[in-house]
């Protein structure tokens, strides 16, 4: 709802040249401190994963497990942590993807994600999109299904819902605040 939407944009702070001169932070620190405004968030994100028929629930580290593991016990479903390279002691995917500089490599358990699941991917941020690109290919190449990506904002200017689309095959991008 519009309320929703005002309140949680009124939690995130604008830092202005972080991490570098000329880029305009979203810093959501704010808004995990406000309790009411986390829980609206939790709860319009646990929404879409229950409208979008998720059976399992990714998060994208860090920023993504401090939204998604709520929202997966708010929606009763179970989380699934996506991790930068090196950190998962089992048996893991690993799917490499283009920085502004350089590149960067994220991985998930291969035993946590099969067919037959319909995965929700949760961030707090869609940028270029790179990083959500890559989940997708790594719950594509564990066998099981994408139901959908939400974030809590989607920054229009860099469009990242373009780079994405592909890799959605069809699969809903959902984004609380569009900037
Ligand atoms: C940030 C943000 C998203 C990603 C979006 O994560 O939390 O995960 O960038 O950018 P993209 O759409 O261009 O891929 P980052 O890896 O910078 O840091 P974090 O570990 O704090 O989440
Ligand atoms: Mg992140």
């Amino acid at each position: 709802t519009v309320s929703t939407q005002e309140l949680l944009l009124s939690r995130i702070r604008d830092v202005p040249d972080y991490p570098k001169p000329g880029v305009l932070f979203k810093d959501i620190t704010p808004l995990l401190a406000d309790p009411q405004a986390f829980t609206a968030l939790t709860e319009a994100l646990a929404e879409l994963c229950v409208r979008h028929g998720a059976t399992k629930i990714v998060g994208l580290e860090a920023r993504g497990f401090i939204l998604a593991a709520p929202v997966a016990v708010h929606a009763g479903i179970g989380f699934i942590p996506v991790r930068k390279a090196g950190k998962l002691p089992g048996a893991t995917l690993s799917q490499a993807y283009e920085l502004e500089y350089g590149t960067a490599e994220i991985e998930v358990h291969a035993e946590d994600l099969a067919a037959g699941d319909r995965v929700m991917v949760i961030d707090d941020v869609l940028a270029t999109g790179g990083t959500a690109e890559a989940s997708l290919e790594l719950i594509r190449r564990a066998g099981a299904e994408v139901a959908g990506v939400a974030v809590l904002m989607e920054l229009g200017f860099l469009a990242g819902r373009n780079r994405l689309e592909p890799a959605l095959r069809g699969a809903p991008l959902e984004a609380l605040i569009t900037l």
